[in-house]
């Protein structure tokens, strides 16, 4: 059978490296043929490239250069390329992974022509329509034929939502994607930042870019937390940065986005996270981290019942109140699956397909 699988954005390559990787290894070969179709969403060397290098995700078959843009720009775009190379193609499925503009382009194109869509990491809600992604990933749960949901509570929103066929709750493949490179990661990239402990931050959601007055709070938040902080900036963010007048604290200490590995072996060695992202929050969790989120919800909202993951806003207080009052646990329950949700995948699609 074949999939034609759509990425475009930086935790999509992530994701996609575990499965592409599998469909091409001998346990699997013959059973599925995978088409790769980057739409260009995520374009810089640091935010794309690198990550097919270091991981070894094979070379996209088609790249369709979409580039930034607003949300109708660039989804449009990509439906328009979408919509031609699944006629060209003729795929049986089309895949996509969690809740970008490049997810919704492709589940959309996919279902209008019958061609059915797998959805990876379906169910997950902020409950904030406000969100570019929860708009995504409600849309692409809704026209998807396969609901890959990564967590319980991922499969009782769906079912609060009327959806129940086609939902397997696998876990999560950011937790297969930790294990495997995690054994092979030689980065050692946190050592030059050992001369003392240091935390860890990444911010790069709308909601605090395309709001200074938030982005300013979280900065004068970060600049309270008495040790270094590494943050490997996101474009979006610098951009913002450069036009508002936010001082940047000693203690944190910018860098370039950097690669997976050197992602990796950070967190690892991080005292604290400080994130708005999906998938760091996740991540601290797999590597027993503090997590202090930067939003006012969260999806992965088992981290923070279990008392790993905080939600702290955008507000300076909050975030240094909580970091001050912060004891992490004695449990720390498995809450993503046993690393296997790859093979759980292929061996649920080959089921249904026979
Ligand atoms: C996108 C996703 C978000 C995801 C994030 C992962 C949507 C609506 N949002 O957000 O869910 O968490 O990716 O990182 O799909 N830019 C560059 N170089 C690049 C890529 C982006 O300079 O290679 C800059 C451009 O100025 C661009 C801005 O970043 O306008 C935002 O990029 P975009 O892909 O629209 O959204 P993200 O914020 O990256
Ligand atoms: N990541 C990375 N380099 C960075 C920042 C993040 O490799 O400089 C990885 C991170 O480890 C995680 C993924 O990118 O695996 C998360 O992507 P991002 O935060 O961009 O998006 P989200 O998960 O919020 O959609």
């Amino acid at each position: 059978k074949r999939i034609l699988t759509v990425i475009g954005a930086r935790p999509q390559f992530i994701k996609a490296a575990v499965l592409s990787r599998l469909i091409r290894s001998s346990n699997w070969e013959g059973v599925f043929e995978e088409i790769l179709v980057h739409t260009g969403q995520h374009y810089d060397n640091n935010m794309s490239n690198v990550f097919f290098e270091e991981m070894e995700i094979p070379t996209p078959d088609y790249n369709l250069r979409i580039g930034s843009g607003g949300h109708g720009k660039m989804t449009g775009e990509m439906l328009i390329k979408i919509e031609e190379l699944i006629n060209q193609l003729k795929p049986d499925y089309l895949l996509v992974y969690g809740d970008t503009n490049s997810t919704l382009a492709g589940a959309l194109a996919s279902s209008k022509l019958h061609i059915p869509v797998i959805h990876i990491e379906a169910g997950l809600r902020s409950f904030n329509m406000k969100m570019p992604e929860e708009q995504n990933r409600i849309l692409t749960d809704r026209l998807s034929t396969f609901l890959f949901a990564p967590t319980e509570d991922a499969v009782l929103n769906l079912a609060n939502e009327g959806i129940n066929k086609g939902v397997y709750m696998v876990g999560d493949i950011m937790y297969d994607a930790s294990l495997f490179y995690r054994k092979i990661n030689k980065s050692g990239f946190g050592n030059r930042f050992k001369n003392s402990k240091f935390s860890l931050a990444t911010i790069h959601r709308a909601e605090n870019t395309d709001n200074p007055d938030r982005l300013k709070e979280i900065f004068k938040g970060l600049s309270q937390i008495s040790m270094n902080i590494i943050l490997p900036l996101h474009p979006r963010t610098k951009y913002k940065l450069n036009t508002l007048d936010i001082r940047i604290s000693e203690n944190i200490k910018i860098i370039e986005p950097i690669g997976y590995f050197d992602m990796l072996d950070l967190e690892e060695n991080a005292e604290y996270i400080f994130t708005d992202s999906g998938g760091v929050q996740k991540e601290a969790y797999f590597f027993k981290k503090p997590c202090f989120t930067l939003r006012d919800e969260t999806e992965w909202v088992e981290t923070v019942s279990v008392g790993w993951n905080t939600l702290v806003g955008a507000n300076s207080e909050r975030i240094f109140a909580s970091f001050q009052q912060y004891e992490h646990p004695e449990e720390h329950p498995n809450l993503f699956g046993s690393g296997n949700t790859g093979e759980l995948i292929l061996e649920i699609l080959k089921s249904q397909l026979l």
